[in-house]
């Protein structure tokens, strides 16, 4: 039995949630909720490891499959490491990227069946799925002007996509969004990053806290 709250934060490259969910700390604070954020793939030391492994620019002759099965295979420790413990301390957990972005970039980006996608999610996380899902949406010319630049980081093997991979996984969030609108609410990210924030933080408070 699950006593805390998860919720997740999804959107494509550059679409700003890191910040928000840093910004987002600090308001959360106000309801008495002990907080706990982490982020996929990653999170726990074995989750970070084949982080690097999928990361890595040298790793160019990685299959789309191995891809999806190192994605699938993190969010399972991390599951077990990170996720369960905290919702069975009754945190509230908040998590940078889970199931919906193998559907959006291995599924729609990639092309990879989502019906497998979908099974596969469901049998590393033993199918918990967030309480609520925030989808950070904004369109792709923006989202990725904004990563060139607010680049801090040495170009990774993910930052060398297409602009039409990049549009396919947009779609791919649109699509989740519209299959399962209980659970995942858009936030339009292309407004002021202080805008963003408050509408995060109002769609929290409502959701769970009114
Ligand atoms: P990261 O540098 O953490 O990107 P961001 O700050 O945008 O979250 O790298 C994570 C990358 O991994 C990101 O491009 C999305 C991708 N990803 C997938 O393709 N599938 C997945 O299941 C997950 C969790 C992430």
């Amino acid at each position: 039995m699950n006593k805390g709250i998860f919720i997740s934060l999804e959107g494509p490259d550059g679409a700003g949630k890191t910040s928000v969910l840093q910004a987002l700390l600090p308001k959360l604070a106000a309801f008495d909720m002990e907080l706990v954020t982490t982020r996929e793939p990653g999170g726990v030391a074995i989750a970070e490891d084949i982080r690097s492994v999928i990361l890595n620019p040298e790793n160019t002759a990685m299959d789309d499959k191995t891809e999806l099965l190192l994605y699938i295979a993190a969010r399972r420790q991390h599951l077990k490491e990170r996720i369960l413990p905290a919702l069975d301390g009754g945190k509230l957990l908040l998590v940078d990227r889970f199931i919906d972005s193998s559907v959006a970039y291995q599924g729609f980006g990639r092309g990879l069946d989502v019906k497998d996608i979908n099974w596969l999610n469901d049998y590393a996380t033993d199918g918990l799925v967030p309480d609520l899902t925030l989808y950070f949406d904004i369109n792709v010319e923006e989202g990725l002007a904004r990563i060139a630049k607010n680049r801090h980081h040495d170009v990774d093997r993910l930052d060398m996509e297409t602009v039409d991979m990049h549009e396919r996984v947009r779609q791919g969030y649109l699509s989740i969004l519209e299959q399962d609108p209980e659970r995942m609410v858009k936030v339009d990210a292309s407004h002021p990053l202080e805008q963003v924030i408050e509408e995060a933080f109002s769609i929290i408070s409502k959701r769970f806290f009114k």
